[in-house]
């Protein structure tokens, strides 16, 4: 099924109940809403979506970041799997979702708070959206570190088994730049290990103080999304080590959204898993590479 937006066709997969449509726009939402298109390809795409027993059937999802590349895909296997998904994104062109600037703690507190009460709780939330551009270091640090750190700890609210909660699982989207430094990228690096380090001290912290909550990160390598096909343009004072960059490209491949999505359902329904550290790489011809868990010395038990 399409639906006619203001920015044109979206093809994105829906079922009935399934995705969260909201709009701080009512005349935008009244359009859109109701032109549904009949398209050849709609009755695949809602094929994708059986309603057997599975098994995330009955949980709850936010996405952060959800409207177009790896959020996109994590949305898709969510809902493949049984989920219900509230999408937040933020952009003029996208406001037919949750409008979220995850920049914003007004914008992520009204997110959750309309997902839990439109779902009746949260059981799930993958802090996904992130840019890339060494240009705007400071709006990196603010959208894929802290907007990490503010969507975790405002969806405590609604999933902290100490405050009423029913727990859950939160994955959080960082990257190969989180465990080891990618030269053209030293904020992108910054911020990504950032994001590692709070989720396994989160992780930590839900295990001792009994939250409930168990906290994964995810590690792609390159991703064929828009962030990566603009590499070389958001680079700022490091633009000269584009070739460099180009190198480590061709050195580790580049994964296609669907292999993320996988990992991070891993992360989600496989209830031993928290605090961990899963690394996504191409895997080669020779079967060298594919997804990994990081270990990391322990200096403090
Ligand atoms: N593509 C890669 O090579 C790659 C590799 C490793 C990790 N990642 C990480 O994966 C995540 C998703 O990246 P992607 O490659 O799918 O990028 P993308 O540019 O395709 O999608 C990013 C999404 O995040 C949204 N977003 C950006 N800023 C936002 C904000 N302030 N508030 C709300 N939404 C916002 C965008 O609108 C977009 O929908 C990011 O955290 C990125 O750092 C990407």
């Amino acid at each position: 099924m399409l639906y006619q937006t203001p920015s044109g066709k979206v093809p994105l997969p829906t079922k009935q109940g399934h995705i969260f449509f909201t709009c701080t726009d009512i005349e935008c939402c009244r359009d859109w809403r109701t032109t549904e298109i009949r398209d050849p390809t709609a009755e695949v795409l809602l094929s994708q979506y059986p309603t057997a027993e599975m098994a995330l059937n009955g949980k709850n999802a936010v996405v952060t970041g959800a409207v177009m590349g790896i959020g996109k895909a994590i949305t898709e296997i969510l809902l493949q799997n049984g989920a219900k998904v509230a999408l937040l994104d933020y952009g003029e062109d996208k406001v037919f979702f949750m409008n979220c600037d995850v920049e914003s703690e007004e914008d992520i507190k009204a997110g959750l708070k309309k997902a839990a009460e439109t779902f009746g709780g949260i059981d799930i939330l993958c802090n996904n959206a992130g840019i890339l551009n060494e240009g705007l270091w400071e709006k990196m640090v603010s959208i894929n570190l802290m907007g990490i750190i503010k969507g975790s700890y405002l969806a405590l609210e609604h999933m902290n088994k100490l405050t009423g909660g029913r727990g859950g699982v939160i994955v959080n989207t960082a990257s190969m730049a989180g465990i080891g430094p990618l030269p053209s990228c030293p904020v992108y690096t910054a911020v990504k290990h950032g994001v590692v380090g709070f989720t396994r001290a989160m992780a930590a912290a839900s295990t001792l103080s009994g939250y409930g909550i168990r906290f994964n990160v995810l590690c792609p390598a390159f991703v064929q999304t828009d962030l990566f096909s603009n590499i070389p343009k958001k680079l700022g004072r490091f633009s000269e080590l584009c070739l460099e960059t180009q190198q480590l490209v061709e050195h580790f491949g580049v994964l296609d959204v669907s292999e993320v999505a996988e990992a991070l359902l891993e992360l989600v329904t496989d209830e031993t898993k928290n605090g961990q550290v899963l690394l996504v790489l191409p895997t080669d011809e020779d079967g060298k590479g594919g997804n990994s868990y990081i270990s990391f010395p322990t200096y403090v038990q």
